[in-house]
This record gives structure tokens, C-alpha cells and sequence, in this order.
């Protein structure tokens, strides 16, 4: 029996600025990603049977962390990459590949700002660069396809996403970084929050914005965590906190209990608290939960790598 394990790691934005919608709906960002040791585990058992048409996945089952929510369904992300990928193999005139079964164990929460679909979908990307031969530089384009933070999370690492965020520079990144991060099973729509954050500026059109990235690439390149600290913003943070207050005691639980800072992951629910050392990060997970602020608590390290196949 062949199987093939691919990680899935999960990011937090360190600086998230969101500009003006655009025509297609999408928002023009300047974000740094940095990938995370937290992650999702796939794993694709190869069948006897192949085919040369139609999808070749058989089942898709999902453990772990917020598993319930997640469809097992050609609605997910996993399966749309896998369907993408095979596609893209057949129109190169590529064999009939194996038809699979899939197992989704989840680490990362779901719908909670921290790209966990889209490092699913990374993962499917990686497996079937390895069934069908396909190079990273051609899995770059249908990542790019299934969701604006599928290209980070297939790569990882420190990087300046642009664009949608689907655009991506590495970054110069020194050191490692120690996070508690608060988990909310409350979740919250990306959609929603991007259109709350417009309708903000609509009514508050002086509303601060985050800025540029420069003192934050400075701070990354000293490998010095309180610098790095001083310039974690999310513009998305301030429509987070409008649909979901609660965040708000979150955030300050957060810092009572030492974190050099906090801030929302992405578009939320997920606070991230960036801490001095790992052994801070456990004591600032454990404040965070018993003060009753958070559903859950993990901690994580970064950067870490992109989706990658293991064992
Ligand atoms: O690209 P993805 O499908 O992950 O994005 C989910 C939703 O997040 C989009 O439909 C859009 O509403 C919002 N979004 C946005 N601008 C971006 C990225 C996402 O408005 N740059």
C-alpha cells in the first residue's frame, strides 16, 4: 500500500495593509506572511484502480481540530486542487493516475485567519506534484487559482505577499519567533470582515491604515522579537473586533500576560501573541485559557517551511 503524507502549515500576517476594494471584488494587499510549525497533516493512499477521467478521489475524511465543520465534499479546497492538478496532467498528455482515498488530520482551527484551507489545498498541490511530476513553478499558477494565501502557503517561510497576496517576494527573516495563539470556535467569514472593513472607511475615511512595511523588514532583519513586535498591524483587526468584541478581552489577556503583542491573525478569529521565548508563549497560552478569553490555546514557532511531503 503506497501512501504519501504531505504537512500543511498554518501563517499569521505579521503586517496586513488592505487597500481599496478592486473591480473583481478582491482587495490590493501589502501583507508579510511568516509560515508556522502549527499545521495539518494529509494523507493520500494510492488504490490499485486508475482512471483517466473524471476526479480521481475516492473519499476525503477529516479529524482533529473543528473537523465537524470542514466539507468532506468537491467543495474542498483539497479536492479542487487535486481535481486542478489532474486536469492540468491530462492536458499534458499525462498516464491515468491512481484514483485515492484522502485523510485530512487538522491542527490548524478553521475559518480562523490562519490559512488553514488554503494549506490543505498546498498540501493536495505537493502530493500531486509528486503522483504526476509537476514542478513548483508550474503548481505556483493553480495555487494561485484555488485561493489568494494557497501560493504563500505552498511556499512558506518570510514573504511580502502583494496583489491579492497571491504575488510573493521572499523576505530576509533572522531568527525564530515564539507565538501563543488563541483560538475562537465562533469563526469568522473572510468576506464579511473585508466588507466590514470597507463600510468602516466609507463612514470614517481618516481611519488609520497600517502603513508601509519598511521599520517592519528592518526589525525582521535584526532577529530581535521586541522590534519585531513594535510593528505587527493588521488592518483587518479593527473590522475583526467590530463583528466579534469579545476579541477585544482577548487581546488584552494577551498582553497582561507579558506577550510582547498581540494581534489578529488575518481576518480573524485567531489572536496571535508574539512572545520572548517558547517557555513565555506556554506561560501566555495558559493565562489566555484560564481567564476564559479563548476556546483554545496552541503554541507555534516560526518561520517554518511551506507544504512539503513527509515521512
Ligand atoms: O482568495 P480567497 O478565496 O481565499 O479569498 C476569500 C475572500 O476574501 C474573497 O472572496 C474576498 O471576499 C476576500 N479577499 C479580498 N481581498 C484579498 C483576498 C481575499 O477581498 N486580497
Amino acid at each position: 500500500m503506497t501512501i504519501l503524507t504531505a504537512r500543511a502549515h498554518a501563517k499569521v500576517n505579521l503586517h496586513l495593509g488592505v487597500g481599496d476594494a478592486r473591480e473583481d471584488g478582491y482587495h490590493e494587499l501589502v501583507t508579510v506572511f511568516q509560515s508556522l510549525s502549527l499545521h495539518d497533516d494529509l494523507e493520500v493512499e494510492l488504490l490499485d484502480q486508475s482512471t483517466a477521467e473524471g476526479s480521481i478521489v475516492r473519499s476525503l475524511s477529516v479529524t482533529g481540530l473543528g473537523a465537524p465543520a470542514v466539507p468532506t465534499t468537491p467543495d474542498n479546497l483539497v479536492w479542487k486542487a487535486i481535481d486542478m492538478a489532474t486536469e492540468l496532467h491530462r492536458s499534458q498528455g499525462g498516464a491515468p493516475l491512481p484514483m485515492i482515498d484522502i485523510r485530512l488530520r487538522k491542527g490548524i482551527p478553521t475559518a480562523g485567519g490562519m490559512a488553514g484551507g488554503s494549506a490543505d489545498a498546498a498540501a493536495a498541490l505537493r502530493v500531486m506534484g509528486q503522483m504526476a511530476s509537476i514542478s513548483t513553478a508550474d503548481l505556483l499558477p493553480l495555487a494561485a487559482r484555488l485561493g489568494s494565501d494557497v501560493p504563500f502557503t505552498l511556499l512558506g517561510g518570510t514573504m511580502l505577499g502583494t496583489g491579492r497576496g497571491e504575488q510573493l517576494v521572499p523576505l530576509l527573516s533572522r531568527g525564530t519567533y515564539h507565538w501563543a495563539l488563541a483560538l475562537n470556535s465562533a469563526g469568522l467569514s473572510t468576506p464579511k470582515v473585508f466588507h466590514t472593513l470597507d463600510d468602516m472607511r466609507a463612514a470614517r475615511p481618516d481611519m488609520a491604515r497600517a502603513g508601509d512595511i519598511k521599520e517592519l523588514s528592518a526589525a525582521l532583519l535584526s532577529g530581535d522579537p521586541h522590534e519585531v513586535a513594535k510593528y505587527l498591524a493588521n488592518d483587518l483587526q479593527a473590522p475583526a473586533l467590530s463583528l466579534l468584541p469579545q476579541l477585544r478581552r482577548t487581546l488584552n489577556a494577551g498582553e497582561t500576560a507579558g506577550a510582547l503583542a498581540g494581534v489578529v491573525s488575518g481576518s480573524g478569529p485567531t489572536v496571535a501573541f508574539l512572545c520572548e521565548s517558547a517557555e513565555q508563549a506556554v506561560d501566555v497560552a495558559d493565562y489566555v485559557l484560564d481567564t476564559g478569553v479563548a476556546t483554545s490555546v496552541a503554541v507555534a514557532e516560526g518561520p517554518a517551511g511551506g507544504a512539503e511531503l513527509v515521512g
